[in-house]
């Protein structure tokens, strides 16, 4: 892996340091309700997992799968669902738990999707944000850190599957994604790459895209 990694973004420590203050706050601002986790799988497996185990309050969890990205790297907006809710969430207090914001294209219609459904009230936290995010109208109310627009991997994110159970969030190595045999992601990614900024940490609550 060593060769393929261009730079580590955010370390362990800055991950889980940032998760502590997010699952705080969550714990802070539903203390006196029942709240339901729900993941998205598969990039917040990790966050998921790190953020249900730093928060004190007893939380619920559930998982959805949706695919936005049918071959290219961008959102197309058009969403499906590939594993279902297995839990009712009419009049439950639901925070979607998100690895990375990207469009926002997904985002957004996994919100109307899970609005439809009634819900007591519905709550977004993402781990990650890209500035496009930005041109979105969503309530993201738990951010842990805004970053550029590099595509990135690790603690979850992958590149063609690969690199999720890295500890850190990185970037890849031009060599990973420049000579690709179909040449399909190479614009999106070099461009990205070139692009790396340092994250910064998110304020805990409130922000709107
Ligand atoms: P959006 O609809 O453009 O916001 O895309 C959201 C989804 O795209 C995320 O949940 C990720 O699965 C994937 N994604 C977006 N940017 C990256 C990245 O830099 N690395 C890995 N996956 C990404």
């Amino acid at each position: 892996m060593g060769a393929d990694l261009a730079e580590v973004l955010i370390p362990p420590d800055r991950l889980q340091g940032r998760i502590a203050e997010l699952a705080a706050q969550i714990d802070a601002d539903y203390a006196d309700r029942e709240l339901l986790l729900v993941g998205v799988l598969k990039g917040a497996v990790m966050v998921m997992a790190d953020l249900a185990r730093a928060m004190r309050l007893p939380v619920q969890m559930d998982w959805m799968a949706v695919s936005s990205y049918g071959s290219g790297t961008k959102s197309s907006g058009v969403v499906r669902i590939l594993k279902d809710l297995d839990c009712d969430i009419t009049d439950r207090h639901v925070l979607v738990v998100e690895d990375i914001v990207d469009s926002g294209l997904t985002l957004s219609w996994l919100v109307r999707n899970l609005q439809s459904r009634g819900p007591a009230s519905l709550q977004v936290c993402a781990l990650l944000r890209k500035p496009s995010a930005a041109r979105v109208d969503i309530d993201v109310a738990y951010t842990g850190f805004d970053i550029g627009d590099a595509f990135v991997i690790g603690y979850g994110l992958d590149y063609a599957e690969r690199y999720r159970n890295l500890p850190f969030i990185g970037t890849l190595a031009p060599h990973v994604y420049g000579g690709g045999p179909d040449g399909t992601e190479t614009t999106t990614l070099a461009a990205g790459a070139a692009a790396a900024e340092e994250p910064v940490p998110r304020g805990a609550s409130g922000n709107t895209l």
